[in-house]
């Protein structure tokens, strides 16, 4: 495994690979790396020749109010997975390079961006789209691998993607879970062990409206009920919607179409996020399939 800090090194290292005529595999990261992250990188080996994983905590995407500072890190576990996984290049931007003095120059999603987190993070998606496209232009993969925990990012990028008629294709890779359910997250390190347990309330929430949407229960109001008597670990609920799984829009009535039932909430001080697809189709059942294709 090589690893590269300059976007002069990478472009030539990028470069050798494509010369060999590889296809090349990209999977942008923030580090502090856990199975969730691995799961990526590892289908990322099954589709791609040449695998880059790159570990930037970009600023862009933190609001004030969000402790930067205060993102979880470990470069060194973070290396030693990588190499363990099979990683070509391990990209370790620095910021200086990232965002130059008198950066100026954003990515403005549209409206994918504004339901759900857009609504409690703003200026999120907007660091998140800027600093992806930035990646891409560096790596210039054929294939990126994004998780379907955070599924409103998905749909961004798809969508910044199709928009701008960026070289590549996204691929979503399933949520992975804890054995008592609780999705993977770098952020579930803040959270203390009577936290731990309330945090399972999320995942509980959304079992629950899976499981009476698998028993044929089609109202987006009680299933939207159902998983809000779960919610009962939680201190301050940001949202729990039904949405349609490629506009994010929101769903009312029956279900009748593949869906996305979302959730966002602070346990202590540690804000989570998780969410499942329901989908009428016992094919689609689980599967994701945000944004446009
Ligand atoms: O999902 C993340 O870890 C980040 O949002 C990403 C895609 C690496 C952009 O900073």
């Amino acid at each position: 495994m090589r690893l590269v800090r300059s976007v002069a090194e990478l472009r030539i290292a990028v470069k050798a690979l494509r010369e060999q005529g590889l296809r090349i595999g990209f999977v942008p990261t923030m580090g502090f790396l856990h199975e969730g992250h691995a799961s990526l990188i590892r289908q990322c080996a099954s589709r791609c020749d040449a695998t880059v994983v790159s570990i930037f905590v970009n600023p862009t995407q933190f609001s004030p109010n969000e402790d930067l500072a205060k993102y979880p890190q470990d470069l060194e576990a973070d290396q030693s997975l990588c190499l363990k996984l099979g990683v070509s290049l391990l990209f370790l931007p620095e910021a200086q390079e990232m965002y130059p003095s008198n950066f100026q120059t954003f990515i403005e999603p549209g409206r994918v961006a504004e339901p759900l987190c857009g609504k409690y993070r703003p200026g999120h998606f907007r660091g998140v789209a800027t600093v992806v496209a930035k990646l891409f232009n560096m790596v210039q993969p054929d294939l990126a691998f994004f998780g379907q925990k955070d599924l409103q990012q998905t749909a961004v990028i798809k969508r910044m993607v199709r928009d701008l008629n960026l070289p590549v294709d996204i691929a979503v890779v399933p949520t992975m879970r804890e054995p008592d359910g609780l999705a993977m997250s770098s952020r579930n390190v803040y959270l203390g062990p009577e936290e731990r347990k309330r945090a399972l309330s999320i995942s509980l929430a959304l079992f629950s409206a899976e499981s009476a949407f698998k028993s044929g229960e089609r109202g987006a109001a009680r299933l939207l009920s159902l998983a809000l008597e779960c919610l009962w670990g939680v201190d301050e609920l940001q949202y729990c919607e039904l949405v349609d799984a490629s506009s994010l829009e929101p769903v009312v009535g029956l279900v009748d179409r593949t869906v996305a039932i979302c959730v966002a909430a602070f346990v202590g001080s540690t804000r989570l996020i998780d969410n499942l697809i329901l989908s009428p189709n016992p094919e689609a059942q689980g599967i994701l399939s945000v944004g446009p294709d």
